[in-house]
């Protein structure tokens, strides 16, 4: 029987696959196609861009940008005539060439897809789905095995934390085992705040049940008889998954008193938060759960031996509990085969910003930039010039050129002023001011900060000030020696990681743009010509034909000129709008 799969991930529910679902069920009904196909819902396929997505299997077709008109065609041309629906392939954007096999497609073809494996492929809400692909077989496993046996595979696959440190799984999770307590726990952080990243959202709704049983190992191999997921609010569709799966793994004894009739019980429930990014921090996480206001503590205690309620507490990130059952299913060896030295398997990372393909992607660590902005993104949109790429969150650090060939491992990034964080990469063209693009996320922190500790409340407020000054075009000098006292002065006494690494877009960019910095501050100039008040706009008299345009629509009356005679504008009235930039037919309008 072929299978017809639509994407039912946030993205694509969002351009309306959900109907799309129920015009292909009434489709096949009306052409009497329901014994020879059937229709599924899956997870994110992490090209949301393209969405909604159909594909036909077992040929793997991928229909993109499918809308409930384009059913009829699909049935008729596709599964009755056996022809292609040319118009809804994909098309590369590099070569123009359709592409109709989904594993074909070189955003696809260039990933190493392991964790997001199922997502796209199985129906997230039927248990039945993740068991015909191996589901629990690792819990089996996990099961049969003493704790330290457990622990030991995981310290030695390499696993390191997906959440943005990197901290080593396998000791975490012996660190909480050996520490001393009846009541132990496994809190599953899927808060995912960094603007733009939607990584754990696309695991928790394509393959929950690889979360849950990763989380149902730990609990086993650090001793824990209960857990909870803390997922954002804002993330409804997972929320919804999640409970489904967690009732189905109740119903089917993988959850609860006495899994798979061994002595081991374990319960699971779920917190959701509300979407403070905060509380992704562990202790103010733990302490949200706990019903208090979400504020990160001093550490030590870590969590592994003072969590929730005091009690030892293992926490991780939604991706990395989705590489255990992996691990414990083909082995330590196998998973310490992937990636590099020290930065083993592969990383989900959101790929943002000016490139030409944009989604979730998995590959191996150690893959440079290059290949993944080049390569898998297809290179920059409008084939303009690269300038840098944002890896990290809002924390991160902004790499340029010179970079694209650096390895992509935890280490590499952070000698390089980046950070691996949880998979945030935002790539930039020559047209974005790195200035602007410091400004933008130190706002971003600055607005999160939870106003505990005086350096990060009042440091990152001081920093922004001087940031949006010089964007005015009121830099003064000094100004980015202040910034980066004030940056060293954060980073050394801040109390979580939030305040610890604000200042790293800043200072990433004070050390491989800083011209640019000098630019706005000793020129009043904008090389990007991206900051508004620092643009003048100027008229090309051998260009203007006198058309008036432009001066009957200036919201400044900054414009002046006879009809069929050069125009001038008047950098005096200039409000810097923009508007007679985009009016201009003759492109006589330039802007310096
Ligand atoms: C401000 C801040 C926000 C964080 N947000 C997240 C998050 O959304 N998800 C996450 O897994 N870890 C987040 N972390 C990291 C967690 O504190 C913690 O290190 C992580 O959940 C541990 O899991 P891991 O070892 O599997 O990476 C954040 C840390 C800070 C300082
Ligand atoms: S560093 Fe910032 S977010 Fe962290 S505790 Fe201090 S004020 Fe709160
Ligand atoms: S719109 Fe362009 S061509 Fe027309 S008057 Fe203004 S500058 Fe000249
Ligand atoms: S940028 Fe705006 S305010 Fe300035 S001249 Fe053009 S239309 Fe007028
Ligand atoms: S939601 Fe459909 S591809 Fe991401």
């Amino acid at each position: 029987m072929g299978r017809i799969l639509v994407c039912a991930g946030t993205g694509c529910v969002a351009s309306h696959s959900r109907q799309v679902t129920a015009r292909l069920k009434a489709a096949l009904h009306a052409h009497h196609l329901e014994e020879r196909f059937q229709v599924d819902n899956t997870g994110c396929h992490g090209f949301c861009e393209q969405g909604p997505l159909v594909i036909i299997e077992p040929e793997g077709i991928l229909y993109c940008r499918v809308r409930e008109e384009d059913v009829e065609a699909i049935v008729t041309e596709h599964l009755e005539q056996g022809r292609l629906v040319e118009r809804l392939l994909y098309q590369d954007p590099v070569t123009k060439e359709k592409i109709a096999a989904y594993n074909q497609i070189k955003f696809y073809r260039q990933q190493s897809r392991h964790v997001l494996k199922n997502c796209g492929h199985i129906n997230p809400e039927n248990i039945d789905a993740y068991l015909a692909v191996e589901g629990y077989q690792g819990l089996k496993k996990a099961l049969a095995l003493p704790r330290e046996e457990v622990i030991n595979i995981i310290k030695e696959s390499g696993l390191r934390g997906r959440g943005g440190a990197g901290f080593p799984t396998g000791l975490k999770w012996e660190y909480t085992f050996k520490a001393p307590g009846d009541r132990k726990y496994v809190v599953c952080n899927a808060d995912e705040g960094d603007p733009g990243a939607f990584m754990d959202r696309s695991v928790l709704e394509g393959d929950p049940h690889a979360v849950l049983e990763g989380m149902l190992i730990a609990a086993y191999a650090i001793g824990a008889r209960e857990g909870y997921i803390y997922v954002r609010a804002e993330y409804p569709l997972a929320v919804q998954r999640l409970r489904i799966a967690l009732a189905q793994a109740r119903e089917r004894g993988f959850c609860g008193e006495r899994i798979l009739g061994t002595d081991f019980s374990c319960e699971l429930y779920i917190r959701e938060g509300a979407g403070a990014f905060v509380c992704g921090e562990e202790t103010a996480l733990l302490a949200s759960i706990q019903g208090e206001r979400g504020m990160p503590r001093p550490r030590p205690p870590f969590p592994a031996r003072q969590g929730l309620w005091g009690q030892p507490t293992n926490i991780n990130n939604v991706e990395t509990y989705a590489n255990v059952p992996l691990i414990l299913r083909r082995g330590a060896g196998w998973y310490a085969s992937l990636g590099t030295e020290k930065s083993k398997g592969t990383k989900i990372f959101a790929l943002t910003g000016k490139v030409k393909n944009t989604g979730l992607v998995e590959v191996p660590m150690g893959i440079t930039l290059r290949e993944i902005i080049f390569n898998i993104g297809g290179g920059i949109l409008e084939d303009r010039g690269f300038k840098a790429v944002q890896i990290g969150g809002p924390s991160g650090g902004c790499l340029p050129a010179e970079h694209l060939d650096l390895p992509v491992d935890y280490d590499s990034l952070t000698a390089a002023g980046a950070m691996m964080g949880s998979g945030g990469l935002v790539v930039m063209d020559d047209s974005t001011c790195m200035v602007e693009v410091a400004r933008f996320f130190l706002n971003f922190t600055q607005a999160e900060s939870c106003g505990k500790c005086t350096p990060c409340r009042e440091g990152i407020q001081q920093m922004l000030a001087i940031l949006t000054r010089i964007t005015r075009g009121q830099g003064r000098e000094g100004d980015l020696e202040q910034l980066e006292r004030l940056a060293r002065v954060i980073k050394g006494t801040a109390l979580c990681g939030l305040g610890q690494t604000a200042p790293n877009p800043v200072l990433s960019t004070l050390r491989y743009f800083r011209a640019e910095y000098e630019a706005h501050i000793r020129d009043h100039r904008c090389p990007a010509k991206s900051c508004r008040e620092l643009l003048t706009y100027h008229i090309d008299p051998d260009k203007c034909n006198g058309c008036t345009r432009c001066r009957r629509r200036c919201p400044a009356g900054a414009i002046s000129g006879e009809a069929r005679e050069p125009h001038t504008i008047d950098l005096e009235l200039c409000a810097r709008c923009g508007t007679c930039l985009d009016l201009c037919r003759q492109k006589a309008i330039y802007v310096e």
